[in-house]
């Protein structure tokens, strides 16, 4: 039943299409909804009253916690306002696993603490049993220089070869600032947010939905690493664009067998326990203590997929819907912030 649904886009309002998906039968839900910030979408009023948002959002997170498996997750990204309405709501229906805090700046709200993050929540159907993997991402390092940007001492010979854990805070993704990686949506998220919360929570042939798709990033993510995706989207040019860059999108974010992200040529997230089989496509400094001022390379470029998407986008491949677009939405995009 559910195999009718997937790794489509589908035109139309949420709450109507998630009429078609029974319970149970999604891996992982993501919502980035609209943050009723007045934002300048083409087909939604994104200034409802107060309690007509917060009466709205409770109306799809539920059909998010239905049609999560036992065993799956449930995201929600928002500014901290709306996410504290929306944790009081979840700890009803499902169990609190994180609070994310997503380092990018955000719109200023007033004469107080200047905005700095996005939360995501981060949420289990089940308070046990839930697939969730430790993720590893690239340790940090001084721009110019390339050295650790964190002082180990005489502990570096212990640190891991690729990098640390992640934690619930995020600071090494960025949000798209060149108009020639974004599409003509006023809050498009950077794909490699999506693939760390995909590899979080789900292996390969698993399914994701995402109930506010946008320009198809959910979609992408799940599609590039191997997953099967449900996208649901209200305004007719946003799932079109969606479905011309998915029909591009290959499933070839991998190293051998095994599904990573990345980003600008590197590895950015990887599940820790596929390390022991990647180590041996890269280079790894040796001996371990020059760590400090060494990076791990990837033993051969050509082991980097192509984006196809993206990586043409100022030569003759451009899509010119899209070209177009850019152009036009170019003031916007510069002076809005995500959501
Ligand atoms: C914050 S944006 C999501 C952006 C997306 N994460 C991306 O990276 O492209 C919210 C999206 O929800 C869509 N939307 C608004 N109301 C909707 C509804 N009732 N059902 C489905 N989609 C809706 C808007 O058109 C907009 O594209």
């Amino acid at each position: 039943m559910i195999e009718k649904y997937t790794n489509r886009i589908l035109q139309g309002d949420c709450l109507e299409q998630f009429k078609n998906i029974p319970d149970n039968s999604v891996d992982m839900t993501f919502a980035d909804p609209p943050f009723n910030l007045k934002k300048k979408y083409k087909s939604y009023k994104d200034n409802l009253e107060f309690q007509e948002y917060l009466n709205w959002c409770e109306k799809w997170i539920r059909e998010m916690v239905r049609v999560t498996k036992p065993t799956g997750s449930i995201f929600l990204h928002n500014i901290p306002k709306w996410l504290t309405f929306y944790a009081t709501y979840l700890n009803k229906l499902a169990h609190f696993k994180h609070w994310i805090s997503w380092d990018a700046p955000t719109a200023p709200m007033g004469k107080s603490l200047q905005p700095a993050h996005y939360g995501i929540l981060f949420y289990t159907k089940e308070p046990k049993g839930a697939k969730i993997n430790e993720l590893r991402y690239p340790h940090k390092r001084d721009r110019k220089q390339g050295f650790l940007i964190k002082d180990y001492g005489g502990k570096k010979y212990l640190l891991h070869k690729f990098g640390p854990l992640v934690s619930d805070v995020w600071t090494d993704i960025h949000r798209i600032k060149h108009n020639k990686k974004r599409d003509p949506h006023p809050c498009q998220l950077p794909i490699h947010l999506l693939d760390r919360l995909i590899l979080l929570t789900t292996d390969e042939n698993d399914i994701v939905l995402d109930p506010f798709s946008g320009t198809g990033t959910t979609a992408i993510s799940a599609k590039r690493l191997g997953r099967r995706y449900i996208g649901f989207e209200l305004d007719e040019k946003y799932a079109k664009i969606s479905k011309e860059k998915l029909e591009k999108t290959e499933a070839n974010f991998k190293l051998g067998e095994t599904w990573v992200s990345f980003y600008l040529k590197k590895v950015v997230t990887i599940k820790h326990k596929d390390w022991e089989e990647l180590e041996k496509y890269f280079i790894v400094p040796s001996p371990s203590k020059i760590i400090d001022y060494k990076k791990i390379i990837i033993r051969d470029k050509r082991y980097i997929p192509i984006d196809n998407n993206y990586s043409k986008i100022n030569g003759s491949k451009v899509n010119k819907i899209l070209e177009t677009e850019i152009i036009k939405m170019s003031d916007i995009q510069q002076k809005l912030p995500i959501g």
